[in-house]
């Protein structure tokens, strides 16, 4: 089939690259010429693991092509993808002027019929107003067209896995035509032509995806009911680590036992400093601004939101604690971006934990395996360094923000020589309290017990 996409971030990119590899002709755009031309070039913008290489051989194949020409895109596809991003205006809604511009763009430039597929992250009902958009401006071009919803479920870091082996696929249609159409687009997929080109232990080839037809709504609703819900797990696990930190018992055994029962689900249970990322909190904003719209308080989220916020500041309490004075402390910073396996730091609560350091005085020195770049950008006074034994160097404590394996992976015991004072705050467990204090560590972290020899921090 021909398709195109419009809008190249994390979204258009593993969505055009993966179907253009599973045999489709996808021609992508976007309105970023920085962002073309790296495109251009054969430079990804991104860091997301496994998508160079599907991206290179796509292209190499004459299937996946880019151009800044929107108009030649739409006019050569028969199925449009719209890939743009949905920010949160300072109300918390989304902001929906980029899905607004593309869809006079497309009725503008189309000329025959078109199948439009919303698979941005939108509120409930935008695929009405979508098609109400499309017919109005392009009423005079002879062109007719069809919208469908088409959530993603990709994680960054492993979004081009889940793009090859999604647990379901669903298309929120309105005629029997587009969800045929949708089906033909994802047939490689569902028949399970195709396995991850990128061999990670996490995508095993697995029974094929569930392919659900909804409504446009209950596509749109799925998507956000979905993100919420995992922000809810998340706050949920972070209460209870609050509890256990006041009545000595270990998070990890409780969410363990609480995961094994099929209907609670092991994932999305890891306390620690919360959740960003440029997802999860936009979505859950979002979603409870959709709900106040329609006379629905959503005070549960309200609740998921304001215990993910006050993370930050626990957290911050804690390394206040520990350290007595903050001010002209050397604080390690190892982990920038939201979560492992991505460069992205939008969002990301360890940027929020270094403001905080810093205006408390704090020399900070901070390093990510890919992040360092990005969090430059935001973040002032900071010393960045590539190697994890320099930010150890001389600090008076070393705080673990993002859980990537190769800090689990470190040499301890040389981490423990570089430090002034051997002080580690872990906000995302990564590490064993009985082997940190073993090896002679003043060890923290979340809902757990110190176990510190020389523990200052008080228990209540
Ligand atoms: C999220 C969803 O997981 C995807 O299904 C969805 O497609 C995507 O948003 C999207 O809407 O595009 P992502 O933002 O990549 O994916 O990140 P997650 O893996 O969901 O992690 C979000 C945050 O939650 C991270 O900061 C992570 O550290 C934190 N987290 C996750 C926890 O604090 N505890 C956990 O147990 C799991």
């Amino acid at each position: 089939m021909r398709l195109a996409v419009i809008g190249c971030g994390y979204v258009g990119l593993v969505t055009g690259s993966c179907l253009a590899k599973a045999g489709h002709e996808v021609m992508a755009t976007d309105n970023d010429p920085a962002r073309m031309a790296m495109l251009d070039s054969g430079r990804l913008p991104i860091y997301e693991p496994g998508l160079d290489r599907v991206m290179e051989s796509a292209c190499a194949a004459g299937r996946l092509r880019f151009t800044s020409d929107c108009a030649q895109v739409v006019r050569a596809a028969d199925a449009i993808f719209i890939c743009v991003g949905t920010p949160p205006l300072d109300s918390g809604e989304a902001d929906l002027s980029a899905i607004d511009g593309v869809a006079r763009q497309i009725a503008a430039a189309a000329r025959s019929p078109k199948l439009v597929i919303e698979k941005s992250t939108v509120p409930a009902q935008t695929g009405e107003q979508l098609r109400h958009a499309l017919g109005v401006y392009g009423r005079s071009n002879g062109a007719t067209f069809r919208v469908a919803s088409n959530p993603e479920f990709l994680r960054e870091g492993t979004a081009v896995a889940d793009f090859f082996h999604p647990d379901r696929i669903v298309v929120g249609v309105e005629d029997d035509g587009s969800e045929g159409q949708l089906r033909e687009i994802y047939k490689p997929f569902l028949e399970g032509r195709f396995h991850c080109p990128i061999h990670e232990p996490k995508c095993p080839p697995g029974p094929g995806p569930m392919f659900l037809v909804t409504t446009m709504a209950s596509a749109e609703l799925i998507k956000h009911a979905s993100n919420s819900f995992l922000g809810l797990k998340i706050s949920y696990a972070n209460l209870i680590a609050d509890l256990c930190e006041k009545l000595g018992g270990n998070v990890e055994e409780v969410t363990r036992a609480m995961g094994l029962d099929p209907r609670i689900g092991p994932y999305f249970l890891n306390a620690g400093l919360g959740f960003g990322g440029f997802c999860l909190p936009k979505d859950i904003q979002a979603f409870i601004r959709l709900a106040e719209k329609h006379g629905i308080d959503f005070g549960l989220l309200k609740e998921v939101e304001a215990v993910n916020k006050r993370r930050i500041e626990q957290f911050v309490e804690k390394v206040r604690r520990a350290l007595w004075v903050v001010k002209e402390k050397t604080v390690g910073v190892l982990g920038l971006a939201f979560k492992p396996n991505t460069d992205d730091v939008r969002f990301a609560p360890a940027i929020e934990v270094v403001r905080r350091l810093i205006a408390e005085g704090a020399t900070v020195r901070a390093s990510d395996p890919f992040a360092i770049n990005r969090a430059r950008l935001l973040l002032d006074g900071v010393e960045f360094v590539e190697d994890p034994y320099d930010v150890a160097r001389g600090a008076d404590a070393l705080l673990l923000l993002t859980e990537w394996q190769e800090y689990r992976e470190l040499d301890w015991k040389r981490i423990y020589r570089e430090m002034a004072r051997p002080l580690v705050m872990d906000a995302r467990n990564m590490l064993a309290p009985g082997k940190m204090k073993e090896l002679g560590f003043e060890y923290h972290s979340f809902g757990r017990p110190d176990l510190t020899a020389n523990t200052v921090l008080a228990s209540s």
